[in-house]
């Protein structure tokens, strides 16, 4: 039985996961607008992830007898000065994503409630997971540079990443 206050913020979270894969599948789009395949395909692969990321606290709320709530979506931004900026906005969502479910963990560990404590363990993990990728991608792009043919090298690295993910994905099902 969970209280009011962390069934309102677990649905907080669900909309915000929802929310993050509306962001990076139409951040998907605009890299394969710009002809940058690789980005596509590793944004668009982001996206779905965090469907799964909804999903698994939408088992939770159900699984509690609790009611799930989907809200109406604020639209996503639709243009980007460039591909560094694009990942910077991406890191900058990362942590405020890591931010809430900092307050989350705060929230049930003050209740207490053990049973969302633990629950939350795994996103506690990915959100460190998450913040590490896409540092480590902004320091990709800091080190190849996005002058001259910089770009394609970047686009390659990052369809690289996107492959790894789905060999990866392939292996755990
Ligand atoms: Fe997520
Ligand atoms: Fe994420």
């Amino acid at each position: 039985m969970l209280s009011q206050q962390i069934i309102d913020c677990l649905n907080q979270q669900i909309n915000l996961e929802i929310y993050s894969s509306h962001l990076y599948l139409q951040m998907s789009s605009w890299c394969a607008y710009k002809s940058l395949e690789g980005c596509a395909t590793f944004l668009s692969q982001h996206a779905d992830e965090e469907m799964t990321h909804m999903r698994r606290l939408l088992n939770y709320l159900q699984e509690t007898g609790a009611f799930a709530v989907i809200d109406g979506m604020q639209a996503p931004p639709t243009d980007f000065n460039s591909l560094t900026e694009m990942f910077e906005k991406i890191y900058g969502h990362e942590k405020l994503v890591t931010s809430k479910i900092n307050n989350l963990v705060h929230l049930a560990n003050t209740e207490p409630d053990y049973a969302t404590l633990q629950f939350l363990q795994w996103y506690v993990a990915e959100q460190h997971q998450e913040e590490f990728l896409f540092k480590s991608i902004l320091d990709k792009i800091k080190l190849i540079g996005t002058e001259g043919q910089g770009i394609f090298f970047i686009d390659r690295e990052i369809a690289n990443m996107a492959a790894n993910r789905t060999q990866e994905t392939t292996a755990m099902n």
